[in-house]
């Protein structure tokens, strides 16, 4: 797939099938991805893929946390909307507003597949090593860009989502990572379910020119 059809056909997918993806094809895409730009090429990153019984034992342990009104502490801060500027904010207002419509027609499939972390069969945890600078947190959402469209180049769908790292204790014990390894971010990796409007829906954006400006 050429790079521009990547970036326009990457989208948010919520509702993976079981199918597996190949522990060669994982690899390959987290290669891809080492290939983002970094402050002094430093490659803060970090990967660690959940699958099979790390990730059952991650879905499971989040499900219960979830029931067991356990208190969400994301390494990375959580945001709310009065945290963005007005401009962002009401993109975010727009975007809620597009979306609940398809969360409504079809609720059951998405609270259950967010409930399961969108039943992914792989999810790569971005790993940080502690108290990282706004360069690295910069550079590692480049990676997770990166991640993405190369996925989708080889055929992978995926999502980014906070759902993925709320309980990073969770995820580190699990996964045996160090105490001090940060948590940042979980992409979902997977092969879309492609009937299921959650994941024929695709977001806009506002016109270009809202947010460029180039100057003779
Ligand atoms: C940092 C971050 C956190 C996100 N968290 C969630 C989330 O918790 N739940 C969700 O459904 N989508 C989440 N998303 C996905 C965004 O809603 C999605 O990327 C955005 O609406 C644009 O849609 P697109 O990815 O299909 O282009 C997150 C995306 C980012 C970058």
């Amino acid at each position: 797939m050429e790079i521009i059809d990547a970036i326009h056909t990457r989208h948010a997918t919520r509702a993976f099938q079981d199918t597996p993806v190949p522990i060669e094809t994982l690899t390959a895409i987290v290669s891809d991805a080492q290939h983002t730009p970094s402050w002094g090429n430093s490659q803060s990153w970090q990967v660690a893929i959940a699958t099979g019984n790390s990730l059952a034992n991650i879905k499971q342990r989040f499900a219960d946390a979830s029931d067991a009104g356990q208190a969400e502490n994301a390494d990375l801060e959580k945001v709310h909307r009065g945290d963005f500027s007005t401009f962002a904010s009401q993109n975010m207002g727009h975007w809620v507003g597009t979306f609940r419509p398809v969360i409504e027609s079809d609720s059951t499939t998405y609270w259950d597949s967010r409930a399961h972390l969108y039943r992914a069969p792989a999810i790569a945890y971005l790993l940080l090593d502690h108290d990282p600078n706004s360069w690295s947190i910069y550079d590692l959402g480049a990676f997770s860009e990166t991640l993405m469209l190369a996925a989708a180049g080889r055929g992978v769908q995926s999502l980014v989502s906070y759902e993925l790292v709320k309980y990073p204790d969770i995820v580190r014990e699990e996964l045996g990572l160090r105490s001090h390894q940060v948590v940042a971010m979980g992409v979902a990796l997977g092969y879309e379910q492609p009937d299921k409007k959650l994941n024929q829906y695709r977001s806009d954006r506002v016109p270009v020119d809202q947010i460029l400006r180039i100057v003779d």
